[in-house]
């Protein structure tokens, strides 16, 4: 072999390389050619190996033919991984982009049931002249359902409560049909001045229409203090039929009949839908009852362990599901436990 054939195979190696470099088109690949022609074992080596078969004259001067190009292969490596790793960046910055200007997941909120922002909104108003709220059981004695609320056994107004039994309880247990009872406990465990609202789910065994269900919610309202009269009842229950349907609503008290209170009264609002003139709503008496009161009988606040001749009170229970329908203008009862979440969420 002389110089020249050993420079042509120089130049020829230096081909292919450039070549393969040109041609890597990831960093692994790249590292393989980088091996194959520059490596400990790669090809440049092994032609350099053969430097004895070179006239002795000539082996000084391959030093002189070999390192350029073996330096230009480092460089032309080296801008080629620098040039790869510019792409595999610019990849994954276009694949990981983030457009900060899309609106975000909006979470989804529940909302109140209408019964039970209907019972705040009732707790809300009387909270507004000191009345605390007082929660009493669900499952309820028959003696403070009934008997201590001035309604014996066997007494004719027992029918105005289609009472539901707790079967095995000897009809010792009720469900409650109403918040009254929740009156002589909180007279037994309170002592005047006592202004609280009770709310809570009452049950009857009721035939079940637009209008009546099994299952449904009463606020029961009680004051008893020193001098408390018929008087301070209207202007408190005005209030709240303005606050809860308008400065514009009418009231009116009617004569009516409870055995728990005496005297008894129904307290009317003018029609929230016709606003006074008859409608089908009002049954065209321009006039809606929406609950019954009065003075409270002084059997039962001795019941409660109250002495009537220093303390006197007031009571008064409304139909919950019933404000909220006139608020809301629904017409059926049914729809507040029929749990359908399109009539929910529109609350
Ligand atoms: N408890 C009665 C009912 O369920 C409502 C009621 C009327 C409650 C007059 C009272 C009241 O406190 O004074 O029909």
């Amino acid at each position: 072999m002389d110089l020249e054939s050993f420079r042509s195979q120089l130049e020829e190696l230096r081909g292919r390389a450039r070549a393969a470099v040109d041609k890597a088109d990831d960093p692994a690949e790249l590292d393989a050619v980088e091996s194959a022609y520059l490596g400990r074992s790669g090809e440049l080596r092994k032609l350099l190996g053969e430097i004895g078969k070179l006239p002795g004259e000539d082996r000084p001067k391959v030093g002189a033919l070999a390192n350029p190009i073996r330096e230009e292969l480092e460089t032309s490596i080296a801008a080629r991984r620098s040039r790869l790793n510019d792409i595999a960046y610019e990849v994954r910055l276009a694949r990981e982009k983030v457009d900060v200007t899309l609106p975000g997941r909006t979470l989804s909120a529940g909302s109140l049931h209408p019964l039970i922002e209907t019972q705040r909104e009732i707790a809300r108003i009387f909270g507004q002249f000191g009345f605390v709220t007082y929660e009493s059981p669900e499952v309820e004695s028959d003696e403070l359902s009934f008997q201590l609320l001035n309604i014996p056994e066997d007494h004719p107004a027992r029918d105005l409560w289609d009472t539901l039994y707790v079967a095995g309880s000897d009809r010792r247990l009720v469900l409650r049909p109403h918040t009254s009872p929740g009156q002589i406990r909180i007279m037994r465990e309170y002592s005047p001045p006592i202004r609280a609202i009770l709310p809570g789910r009452c049950f009857r065994y009721e035939n079940i229409d637009a209008s009546h269900g099994v299952e449904f919610f009463q606020v029961e309202g009680l004051m008893v203090d020193e001098g408390t009269s018929m008087a301070t009842l209207h202007g408190l229950l005005d209030e709240f039929a303005h606050a809860m349907f308008g400065a514009d609503t009418r009231t009116r008290f009617r004569p009516g009949y409870y055995p728990f209170t005496e005297p008894s009264v129904a307290f009317d609002i003018s029609c929230t839908i016709c606003g006074g003139t008859g409608c089908a709503a009002c049954k065209r008496t321009g006039w809606l009852t929406i609950l019954g009161a009065g003075m409270v009988h002084p059997v039962v606040l001795r019941n409660g362990g109250l002495d009537p001749d220093k303390y006197q009170g007031f009571a008064f229970g409304m139909g919950t599901d019933r404000i909220a329908m006139l608020r809301h203008g629904i017409n059926d009862i049914r729809a507040f436990m029929d749990n359908d979440i399109r009539f929910l969420e529109r609350f």
